[in-house]
């Protein structure tokens, strides 16, 4: 555990198949899936992981029959309620990314409550992608760019990030999708550039700390070098 890692992002997938296999209704993967980020929240601690950012709801996610929607937005507010007081004590900020303006003012009245509750805790910053899509987090940022007269010679790499959601955050150094699917999904498609990926089969609320762990180790073993030679190459 030697090699520092500061950002995983994780896309949660497979919620509805591990319902269907079981002749569940599709929400009891979802509040299982629940269960599964508080455990991967108390690994990311004990890992001493800096950000970890959960792919909870994408913007396509409200094309979803509303009665899936609705049942997801109740099991985000419930936990953020529960949590809170734990976050607090552990040390957990919680963050929001994503769009805002999408999401209806009971909920975002919950999630904003949740930030500010855990603006000073310094232990794990748990972002939660909401109502989120890269793509859409790129418009929004290049707006607010322009909304700025920015100067075009001067805009590079350091600005678009700062106008992004994740301002001021590492870029993930590992992304890991469940569920056997090998895509981003419009997952923080601007900072995984050089992000490294775990894709495993296991559905998301199969999914245990100890494969986080696992995870976390298969990424510990590998080489980045971020375009350039490895050390031993060079000649
Ligand atoms: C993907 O599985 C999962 C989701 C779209 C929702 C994930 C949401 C939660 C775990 C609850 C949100 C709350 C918190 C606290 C993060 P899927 O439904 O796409 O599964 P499928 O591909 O098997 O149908």
């Amino acid at each position: 555990m030697s090699r520092i890692l500061k950002h995983v992002g994780i896309i949660m997938d497979g919620n509805g198949r591990w319902a269907q296999v079981r002749g569940l209704p599709r929400y009891e993967g979802h509040r299982r899936g629940v269960e599964k980020v508080k455990e991967i929240i108390s690994a990311a601690l004990r890992l001493k992981i800096n950000v970890i950012t959960f792919y909870a709801f994408s913007i396509e996610n409200w094309q979803r029959p509303k009665k899936e929607v609705d049942i997801i937005m109740e099991l985000l507010q419930n936990h953020l309620k529960r949590e809170i007081n734990n976050f607090i004590s552990q040390g957990i900020r919680f963050k929001m990314i994503g769009n805002r303006s999408l999401i209806p003012d009971n909920i975002l009245f919950v999630i904003e409550e949740a930030e500010k509750a855990t603006a000073n805790c310094k232990q794990l910053l748990a972002q939660f992608a909401i109502s989120y899509s890269g793509r859409d987090e790129i418009i929004r940022a290049v707006k607010k760019a322009l909304q700025q007269h920015i100067e075009p010679e001067k805009f590079n790499e350091d600005t678009m990030n700062s106008f992004l959601d994740t301002a001021e955050i590492p870029e993930p150094d590992l992304i890991i999708r469940t569920s056997g699917e090998q895509r981003l999904s419009n997952f923080l498609i601007w900072q995984s550039a050089y992000s490294e990926f775990y894709f495993t089969q296991t559905l998301w609320p199969d999914f245990t700390d100890d494969e986080f762990t696992e995870a976390i180790l298969d990424f510990q073993k590998r080489q980045r070098r971020f375009g350039k030679v490895s050390e031993f190459a060079r000649t």
